[in-house]
């Protein structure tokens, strides 16, 4: 293989947070047509990583080099203008604005000297980029009503536009399904071609095999290895991750199954789903299968009341139940673990602690106040429990890592005395040893006689952890199929996913 340029070098950082070194002598080389893996632990410090190389932080100690040059970032302008470039999870994106004008964000062009703006450049350099990347683009729609797979790929044409050498993607897969997926690599390898440096963040193993060259692996705000994915397989890579193997990636416990504890008739809303009927027992785990956008979590969502309903019923311990809010479903004793931590899960303004009272506030009461020692104590048994990386219990919830801040909406539900357990893709950006925690968590649920659904578009945890699974498509029910069938397999759940 042929040596690549390095197209920009961390040597040595150091960056310090109150309390914590999220990175702790750090150094990573980026090649030109080189994608670059990075992983690591939730915690392991990688968005700071990333946040360095970006000038969102400054670090404490350490140098970075452009081209063999060293640079200080006075700011993420400055880095920008250096030709790096970095999609995050929360995309910059204006919903009410297309393509366009998403793209030649504060960067408008105008014509010649007048205060005119040059659509008609604007909206051709836009189709250009859009085209090198093999993609279509209809500038006639706004950003709102397309995908995340689309919205990413804008985000990235932006950096085209911006001619980056460097392109950062932290976990660009998180929130995409599996075809959007194909679509990405797709791109990535076109832009690697091109020559560019690309840095590929991900929990998701496989894909660091598929997408990657080399990996480098973080451990607690220190680098661990870097080597060529070609000579190393995937238990090699977790026993850097974790600093040991885990040999069974899906913890499954069967328990005797009891009573139906929630029965869901005829459920429907127009245009969103359709004569949803289901039930769960105690003790089981039903899983929802499906492809983004199937309507899984709208459906849950308006079994919480957290969405109106247009008609349909829903039996709680064979009792019709009239969920009016999420109130009642709570008082229904239901526990809805969204996907969504950012938007319905989390106040990040707010310390660990009261994120995880926020929904058991009552239990908590002595007389007309809430109890504090009773309020950390339980925040204090929920980090140690779940394993949530902080210093402290009264650390914002905003301040901590993506993975972190998912355990956290997990260890607010698990405290409440709810029968009923909704996870909504409840591994979503977590690392391989917490999710073994979290099936962990769920295989505790089912052994007290609890129901646990579990929505998730990953087949393998699909399989590994539920005992019957639900497959939807564009608002139906297509299929149903029980673990102990032999059709209990990824080719007939995703046959009743995609099928026409
Ligand atoms: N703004 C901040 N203020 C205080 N602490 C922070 C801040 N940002 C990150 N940290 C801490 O730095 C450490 C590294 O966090 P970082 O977000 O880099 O982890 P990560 O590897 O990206 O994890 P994940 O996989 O969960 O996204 C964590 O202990 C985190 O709590
Ligand atoms: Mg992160």
């Amino acid at each position: 293989m042929k040596e690549h340029e390095t197209a920009v070098e961390l040597r040595d950082i150091i960056k310090n947070f109150p309390g914590v070194r999220a990175l702790d002598g750090v150094s990573l080389t980026l090649k030109k047509g080189e994608v670059h893996g990075l992983i690591g632990e939730n915690g392991a410090g990688k968005s700071t990583l990333i946040k360095t190389l970006t000038g969102v932080h400054k670090p404490d100690q350490g140098k970075i080099l452009c081209e063999g040059q060293e640079v200080v970032f006075s700011g993420p302008l400055d880095a920008k203008k250096k030709g790096i470039a970095c999609v995050y999870q929360e995309l910059n994106i204006v919903a009410e604005l297309n393509a366009t004008d998403n793209m030649f964000m504060g960067n408008m062009k105008k014509k010649g000297n007048s205060f005119f703006l040059d659509y008609g450049y604007m909206n051709r350099k836009t189709k250009e980029v859009m085209k090198s990347m093999n993609q279509e683009i209809d500038l006639t729609k706004i950003c709102g009503n397309m995908g995340m797979g689309q919205l990413q790929m804008i985000e990235i044409g932006k950096s085209i536009l911006q001619e980056a050498k460097v392109l950062i993607l932290d976990e660009p897969t998180s929130s995409l399904g599996e075809q959007e997926t194909k679509e990405l690599f797709k791109t990535v390898n076109l832009l690697k071609e091109q020559g560019m440096a690309i840095l590929f963040v991900s929990h998701k193993l496989e894909e660091i095999f598929e997408l990657c060259d080399v990996v480098t692996v973080m451990r607690d705000g220190k680098h661990v290895v870097t080597m060529d994915t070609d000579k190393m397989t995937q238990d090699d890579l977790i026993t850097y991750m974790v600093g040991r193997s885990l040999s069974n990636l899906y913890p499954k416990v069967e328990v005797p199954k009891g009573d139906v504890a929630m029965e869901v008739k005829h459920l429907s809303r127009k245009g969103v789903y359709n004569d949803v009927t289901f039930s769960v027992r105690k003790g089981e785990v039903l899983g929802f299968a499906g492809l983004v956008g199937a309507g899984r979590t709208e459906v849950f969502r308006g079994i919480f009341a957290a969405d109106p309903v247009d008609s349909g019923e829903v039996y709680i311990n064979g009792k019709q139940c009239r969920i009016k809010s999420p109130g009642d479903a709570i008082k229904n004793k239901i526990a809805f673990l969204t996907e969504d931590r950012k938007g319905q899960g989390l106040v990040l303004d707010e310390p660990i602690s009261k994120n995880i009272a926020m929904v058991n506030m009552l239990n908590l009461q002595k007389g007309l106040f809430v109890d504090d020692r009773k309020l950390k104590e339980q925040a204090e048994n929920t980090v140690k429990k779940l394993k949530i990386k902080t210093e402290s219990i009264e650390k914002k919830s905003g301040d901590l890592s993506g993975g972190n801040q998912q355990k956290v909406v997990i260890g607010k539900w698990i405290n409440t005395d709810a029968e009923i357990f909704v996870f909504d893709e409840p591994t979503r950006g977590i690392d391989v040893g917490a999710k073994i925690e979290v099936y962990n968590i769920i295989n505790d649920l089912v052994k007290e006689g609890k129901a646990v659904v579990m929505i998730s578009s990953e087949l393998p945890e699909i399989l590994g952890m539920c005992d019957r699974v639900v497959v939807m498509r564009s608002g139906r029910i297509t299929g149903e199929i029980d673990r102990k069938s032999e059709d209990f397999n990824q080719e007939s759940i995703m046959r009743a996913a995609w099928e026409v």
